[in-house]
């Protein structure tokens, strides 16, 4: 990806103040979304990356990480599979737990929709603390498929989520656009 293309990407980037709630500063993603340019160079980046590192399926994370992964993967012609919050798949599933800032999440997957022999890259908007991404990288692992990697929009370094990812992703990269 050139360097104008990250320009133009951080450009359609807003930095909302105090959401949602007072100290936090959201980095919403919706100008990017409506500005097709933007929108086309992002899902290209990102279904490049799944071709380079080998990917055979995509995982978007719900919800923004759907956004993402979807028109990712239809531009890398692999399939699409949502890992969702917990209570929201109807068929058989496996769960992960993860713990927040202040409680704990929990992830869910189709089990059918992972196996052994898939090489999968996990699509999110933002990396954090990495407790999501971790998350969801055991979800894949469970399911006896690979990791071929994960690639966010953006890599929020303050918050030490490429170190706590670092340990699950046993060797994969890692990618910002
Ligand atoms: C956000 C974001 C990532 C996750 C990153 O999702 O989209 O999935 O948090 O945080 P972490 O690295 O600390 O785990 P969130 O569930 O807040 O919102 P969404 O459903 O709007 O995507």
């Amino acid at each position: 990806m050139t360097v104008g293309t990250q320009e133009l990407l951080l450009s359609r980037i807003r930095d909302v103040p105090d959401y949602p709630k007072p100290g936090v500063v959201f980095k919403d993603i919706t100008p990017l979304l409506a500005d097709f340019e933007a929108f086309t160079a992002m899902t290209d980046a990102l279904a490049e990356l799944c071709v380079r590192h080998g990917a055979t399926k995509i995982v978007g994370l719900e919800a923004r990480g759907f956004i993402l992964a979807a028109p990712a993967a239809v531009r890398a012609g692999l399939g699409f599979i949502p890992v969702r919050k917990a209570g929201k798949l109807p068929g058989a599933t496996l769960s992960q737990a993860y713990e927040l800032e202040y409680g704990s999440a929990e992830i869910e997957v189709h089990a059918e929709d992972l196996s052994a022999g898939d090489r999968v890259m996990v699509i999110d908007d933002v990396l954090a603390t990495g407790g999501t991404a971790g998350a969801s990288l055991e979800l894949i692992r469970r399911a006896g498929a690979d990791v071929a990697g994960v690639a966010v929009l953006m890599e929020l370094g303050f918050l030490g989520g490429r170190t706590r990812l670092e340990p699950a992703l046993r060797g994969a990269p890692l990618e910002a656009l």
